[in-house]
């Protein structure tokens, strides 16, 4: 599968990366390292690979571009998913934001922020391919393969090491994504809980995106928000 010809060939073999040729190096994530953050867990299924993480495919500074593959397959009634994470405070305090874009398949992504009184809000939204969208500042995220095949994800970030405890701690995010919806983690206390689209979140964080890799191969000092959340001009 050819997923660009320019700024320079990026193809998909079965689950090798080739950029202009060369095969792109992956840390994987296997089924059983999610056993922790799945809603059924005594249903997860045989062990394997989960997810494909291939990480700086193109690098501008601090920022770099990076390709997931999710697996499509259920634990249970829940979708295939990442393990979840929340990002670590920037210079400037708030924690750096991210952004995503679905190149192939379905996704759905839970997004939740937590108060001060442990608490949290979430956002769900939902992309096709092609769609882009900004995870904001504060906001934990997990990413789920809705559909019936390969779920490739661009996301372009800037180097932090990300925090995992939140999410191994309350054994996954606020809301599972299931077969029959989105299922309450009882773990948490939900405070608030909305569904926006790709452009509704974009356009509450006023920012604008198309093709991410176009956008930043050409113009990646439009990405400087990702290394100072202060650049971000919400419309609250
Ligand atoms: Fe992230």
């Amino acid at each position: 599968m050819i997923l660009y010809e320019k700024p320079f060939r990026l193809e998909l073999l079965g689950r090798t990366l080739i950029k202009d040729g060369e095969e792109w190096p992956f840390t994987a994530r296997k089924v059983s390292e999610l056993k922790e953050v799945m809603m059924e867990p005594h249903l997860m299924g045989p062990d394997g690979i989960a997810y494909y993480m291939f990480r700086g495919v193109h690098q501008w500074e601090n920022l770099r571009y990076d390709i997931t593959l999710i697996e499509p397959r259920f634990y249970g009634d829940e979708y295939a998913k990442t393990l979840g994470h929340y990002h670590p405070p920037s210079k400037a305090s708030q924690a750096y934001p991210e952004v995503y874009q679905v190149l192939k398949g379905k996704a759905s992504f839970v997004l939740q922020r937590k108060h001060k009184d442990e608490s949290v809000d979430c956002i769900m939204v939902e992309a096709n391919e092609k769609e882009s969208f900004i995870v904001p500042p504060g906001y934990g995220h997990v990413s789920y393969n809705t559909g019936d095949s390969p779920l490739v994800l661009a996301n372009i970030v800037a180097g932090f090491d990300s925090r995992y405890d939140e999410y191994l701690e309350n054994h996954g995010p606020a809301f599972f994504c299931t077969r029959f919806g989105y299922k309450q983690n009882t773990y948490y206390i939900i405070k608030g809980q909305e569904k926006l689209s790709p452009r509704q979140i974009n356009k509450r964080y006023g920012v604008i995106l198309g093709d991410l890799l176009g956008m930043f191969y050409n113009k990646p000092q439009k990405f400087d928000f990702l290394s100072d959340p202060t650049k971000l001009t919400p419309v609250l």
